[in-house]
């Protein structure tokens, strides 16, 4: 059984292999005790689990949500709309204020780079990264692992290729770190103006083409344009972006094994097709179904490493 070594959950990058095969080995407990509402575990019994979504979500903040009440916790939600960040309140002034109510576990989604460290920094409970700025999502990058590895026994020598805005995208950089630290190899493709600079990864392969990456990948991730997190630049437009490097049905007819996956929200006719979605080949429902297992499984090794 591996074991988990840290107290927080800031970003895949300072996670060992051991901590990511104790977060699978969990996860896989939950997922095969079925993630359903029949299934109820007091791991979190007297734990209160703040979820401070900062940014907008649908698949995180549910899934958190999902997963810390099958775990016996209680659940507060924070969103600073109707909230006294309306009035002025910092960041750190919700933090104490909340803190001084009693709560273990702080799961944050924020747009701003550094802004989960800063917390954790400023308070004695568990800190889950859900989402920050362009810099890392564990927690997705986390499910996309364990859903790959339902389809192929170890990632060790598999190709996956991310395409899209990953110079915008926390989900990119998560999935680069986690899938090479389980041994693929990584390729990225998508235009020019939405790549980054690639000395900021070690051994990343480059694709110019959407049929490069079809024919290169065992599975495909596609991204969306993250439109909220970018200025000043100019964009392809929709059409332009959809016709080079959406995913259409006539890639999947020429790569028929390949695996297909997307974090969500997905735009349809943009990145991907919605047939595309909803083919055989895709993983997408998987991804959100295994969230929950994922999430289950950092919620209760967290709290055993801090008891
Ligand atoms: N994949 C993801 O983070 O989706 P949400 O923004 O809906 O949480």
């Amino acid at each position: 059984m591996s074991h988990y070594s840290q107290k927080h959950l800031l970003g895949i990058h300072s996670l060992s292999r051991e901590d990511i095969d104790a977060i699978f080995q969990s996860a896989a407990f939950f997922s095969e005790c079925g993630i359903n509402s029949s299934q109820k575990f007091s791991y979190l019994h007297g734990k209160t689990v703040v979820l401070g979504f900062f940014e907008s979500s649908t698949r995180t903040r549910c899934s958190f949500e999902v997963a810390a009440k099958r775990l016996g916790a209680e659940v507060l939600l924070f969103q600073p709309q109707g909230s006294s960040v309306e009035k002025g309140e910092t960041l750190l002034d919700t933090l104490e204020t909340i803190d001084a109510m009693g709560v273990d576990i702080w799961v944050i989604r924020h747009s701003i780079n550094g802004s989960v460290e800063l917390m954790s920094n400023h308070s004695n409970g568990i800190f889950i990264n859900a989402g920050e700025g362009n810099k890392e999502h564990p927690t997705q990058a986390l499910l996309d692992g364990f859903t790959l590895l339902e389809k192929f026994d170890s990632l060790e020598g598999k190709r996956i290729c991310i395409v899209g805005d990953i110079l915008h995208s926390r989900v990119a950089r998560s999935d680069i770190y986690l899938f090479q630290k389980l041994g693929a190899e990584v390729a990225i493709c998508g235009p020019d103006i939405f790549m980054p600079d690639l000395r900021e990864f070690s051994n990343i392969h480059r694709l110019e083409t959407i049929e490069d990456s079809v024919a290169w990948a065992d599975a495909i991730n596609m991204l969306r344009i993250q439109k909220e997190r970018i200025v000043d630049k100019n964009i392809p437009t929709t059409e332009e972006y959809s016709q080079q490097f959406g995913l259409r049905m006539k890639h999947l007819i020429s790569k028929p094994n390949i695996i297909v996956m997307h974090p969500g929200p997905a735009n349809y006719g943009v990145e991907i097709d919605h047939e595309v979605a909803h083919s055989p080949q895709s993983v997408i429902q998987r991804q959100v179904r295994n969230g929950v297992a994922v999430r289950m499984a950092v919620l209760t090794l967290l709290s055993n490493h801090n008891r």
